[in-house]
């Protein structure tokens, strides 16, 4: 299989009500504290961003996107699953400063609004990413941030496997690691501000990178 079809597989673990996780976003509705309490890893990051214009890329049925849009003064979900997208979107309906964008493509922001964001965020979604889509969700990112603006991106740093599918890795971590994001993340332009590693399914499985990209020279 091509990384095309890899990630047109791993959006299909969350397109539908009979996909393999449509389950997920019930499950994990009470670890969502973890990532939002004060001084909690995320939340320490988190507070670095300029929350004037937001774009949170998938962000499934809106459990993060709800702590965050009392924040933000302006904010943009995307996400693949239009099933995810509809329970956001009930579940944010009384935020009129929070819109919604599918991603069609998986690969992209359908948005022309280069240079506008201040700030963009994924968790706990990036970790089954193929490379590739991480790059061009890289590419996305260093279009869309204004300069200055930073991301905070929780990825994958589990790099035993490089060969296998994101299902059969443990919980699903695609091959990734916090060097090759730096790397990545370089040739869109954005650079390192800082990177931590953490267990979730192993020992340093995932990882936390904030990126900015810089201000004109
Ligand atoms: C494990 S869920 C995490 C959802 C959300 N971030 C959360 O923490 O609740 C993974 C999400 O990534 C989305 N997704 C999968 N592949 C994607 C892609 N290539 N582009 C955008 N979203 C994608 C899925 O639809 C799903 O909502």
């Amino acid at each position: 299989m091509s990384s095309g079809q890899r990630t047109r597989a791993i959006i299909d673990l969350w397109h539908d009500r009979g996909s393999p996780d449509f389950g997920y976003f019930e499950r994990v509705e009470e670890w969502t504290e973890s990532f939002w309490a004060p001084g909690a890893q995320f939340r320490a990051q988190f507070d670095r961003l300029d929350l004037a214009n937001v774009l949170e890329i998938a962000c499934g049925a809106g459990r993060h996107a709800e702590r965050a849009a009392p924040l933000c003064q302006r904010m943009t979900l995307s996400d693949t699953s239009e099933e995810a997208l509809a329970r956001a979107r009930a579940r944010l309906r009384h935020q009129p400063h929070v819109r919604i964008v599918p991603s069609v493509d998986g690969l992209t922001i359908p948005l022309n609004e280069d240079g506008q964001f201040t700030a963009v965020y994924s968790y706990d979604a990036m970790v089954h990413f193929e490379s590739a889509c991480v790059a061009s969700y890289l590419a996305e990112i260093g279009r869309l941030l204004r300069p200055g603006g930073m991301a905070l991106l929780h990825h994958s740093n589990y790099d035993a496997q490089p060969a296998a599918d994101a299902t059969d890795a443990p919980g699903w971590r695609n091959f990734m690691n916090i060097a090759l994001l730096e790397h990545l993340a370089s040739r869109r332009g954005l650079e390192v501000v800082q990177q931590e590693t953490f267990d979730w399914v192993l020992p340093l499985s995932d990882a936390l990178s904030l990126l900015r990209k810089p201000t004109a020279a």
